[in-house]
């Protein structure tokens, strides 16, 4: 017989014996009915995903974040040209909840290359100082009001962690350690946000209780300039962390202080405070013993704690130095999906209702506000300016900045891109040096696209943007403005008036001097190579 016929015989002697084991198996009915005709399905249900994504979905159909979306991000990366050809593919007039920044007769002029504000990396200091009202020893007023927010190490590999510590150096921005510890990845030069998550990992002892000289020790280690109390994440509020056991190494489990061979659960609550009062004291104690400026992050659902805690903060002089509020759109590491999906309000709701409760007390200009859900792109960010932000964390726009091709199998330890797998062989995708130019490229591009909004607007900052600068158009040539749509009253999400002097300072007091031919020669765009 042939050489052929023998591969021939073979063949089909495999796919009677897979036939065969088809017709006996009892788990897939499918395969009992179709023997091996019924894997074609499960063969192209796989690959359902990427046939998608590259072929068949329109840029704007995909989530969490469409083609156009990711592609900004990519470009804005890799320094290549991010601005759009031919008009807009949006239906502005079909398109319900659609969003317009109204832009001034007259914009604000551009401050010349090489100035705080301008191109090539678009300083943009946080409008407030950060603990100042307070009086922490360590106030500070952040330089960046684009950040890199919380991911642990262990949800997140090694070199990713590195990449986003390294690019946050570059950036001049801040990274938020995630509640996962603080490693030795995250000391690569960036600094930090220490969050302190329910299990307290990195500020715990051993029998998993808080310990407060544990966590001194901690920011001992890095460059930490602020500590970060989770309540909840938009994602999985009401739960605590998960890092399944595919994804738990034996560096990951010491830098928690847990076991390496188990999923890695933390408590869905604190076990230092268990109200808006308690949590207050808790974090008075903290910046008492730290000097750091403290916050809290929280994703938005029941109002009652929010006015609580604005009361408390009015009534008994204790108060956090900020507030992070996460959107139910954000992301996580893994969670049930109908947490991601059903728990916890949006952003712009959220956000706009706990801004509300604070403006009430008279507490807005004493606290900074932090917004993250999918605020890494220049329109969001500056809605969140709008609604009283005074700075935005990027999560994973930071992942896509630094490789993610938004795979979503984050939670199986099998990111093809090796950001958040600890699989060695995955992770050689990255190499750090590259990854944190990228991130860096990224957040001065956001920032300074937010820069050019803020002009077009005919003011200097984001945070001098308000909710009257935008306005929400339904699909019936309606519109109202965003002031309208969230009630809020004249005012509310502006910053104050002394807190724009001390960005403009910072800013340098030419900003908005450049002669016309200058701004020309410049242009307005972060890329005026790419414009015209
Ligand atoms: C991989 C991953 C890990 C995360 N880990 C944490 C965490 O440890 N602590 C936390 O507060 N939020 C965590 N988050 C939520 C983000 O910090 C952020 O609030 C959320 O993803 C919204 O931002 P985004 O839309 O820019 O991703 C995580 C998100 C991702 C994608
Ligand atoms: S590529 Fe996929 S698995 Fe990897 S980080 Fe991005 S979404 Fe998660």
């Amino acid at each position: 017989m042939s050489a052929w016929l023998w591969i021939a015989a073979g063949i089909v002697a495999a796919l009677l014996l897979l036939a065969l084991h088809d017709l006996l198996q009892r788990r897939h009915a499918l395969l009992r009915a179709y023997p091996v005709l019924g894997r074609m399905r499960f063969m192209l249900e796989k690959v359902g995903p990427e046939l998608r994504q590259y072929w068949f979905s329109p840029d704007k159909a995909e989530r969490p974040f469409d083609r156009t979306e990711r592609n900004w991000i990519y470009e804005s990366a890799k320094r290549q040209s991010n601005t759009f050809g031919f008009g807009s593919e949006s239906e502005l007039e079909r398109s319900s909840n659609y969003l317009v920044i109204r832009h001034a007769p007259f914009p604000h002029p551009t401050p010349s290359r090489g100035k705080a504000g301008a191109a090539p990396n678009f300083v943009l200091p946080s409008a407030k100082v950060l603990g100042e009202h307070r009086g922490r020893r360590h106030a500070f007023r952040p330089q960046s009001a684009v950040n890199v927010s919380a991911m642990s190490f262990g949800a997140l590999s090694a070199p990713a962690v590195v990449s986003l510590n390294r690019g946050a150096k570059l950036a001049g921005c801040m990274q938020n350690t995630g509640e996962g510890g603080l490693s030795d990845y995250h000391l690569s030069g960036g600094e930090l946000i220490f969050q302190i998550g329910t299990a307290y990992f990195g500020c715990r002892d051993k029998k998993g209780n808080f310990s407060l000289d544990q966590l001194k020790e901690t920011i001992a280690r890095g460059p930490v300039r602020a500590l970060e109390v989770k309540l909840s994440q938009g994602a999985k509020p009401g739960l605590g962390g998960l890092l399944p056991a595919a994804k738990m190494t034996k560096e990951i489990a010491d830098v928690r202080g847990v076991p390496a061979d188990k999923d890695c659960v933390s408590p869905p609550g604190h076990t230092q405070f268990e109200d808006a009062d308690g949590l207050l004291d808790f974090v008075e104690m903290l910046a008492a013993e730290t000097g750091l400026p403290v916050g809290v992050k929280s994703a938005v659902g029941e109002q009652r704690f929010w006015s609580e805690l604005a009361e408390l903060m009015a009534t008994t002089g204790r108060g956090v130095d900020f507030v992070t509020i996460d959107g139910g759109e954000g992301g996580t590491g893994a969670a049930p999906l109908v947490f991601t999906d059903h728990v916890s309000l949006p952003f712009k709701i959220g956000f706009s209702r706990v801004y509300g409760e604070f403006v009430r007390q008279g507490l807005e200009r004493q606290v900074t506000f932090i917004g993250s859900g999918k605020l890494g792109l220049p329109e969001s960010a500056l809605f969140a300016f709008a609604l009283g932000c005074d700075m935005v964390n990027v999560a994973r726009e930071a992942m896509l900045a630094i490789g993610c091709i938004q795979a979503q199998i984050c939670h199986t330890g099998r990111c093809p891109v090796g950001v958040t797998t600890q699989n060695k062989w995955l992770q050689r995708a990255i190499r750090p040096g590259d990854k944190a130019e990228r991130l860096a490229q990224y957040v001065i591009a956001l920032r300074g696209e937010l820069y050019t909004l803020a002009r077009a607007c005919g003011v200097a900052h984001p945070s001098l943007v308000t909710a009257d600068h935008l306005e929400i158009l339904d699909d019936h040539f309606g519109s109202v403005t965003v002031r309208e749509m969230f009630g809020y009253e004249e005012g509310w999400g502006a910053a104050d008036e002394d807190d724009v002097e001390g960005l403009l300072e910072e800013l340098g007091e030419d900003a908005g001097e450049e002669s016309e031919e200058e701004a020309a020669a410049h242009g307005v765009t972060p890329f005026p190579e790419a414009a015209g």
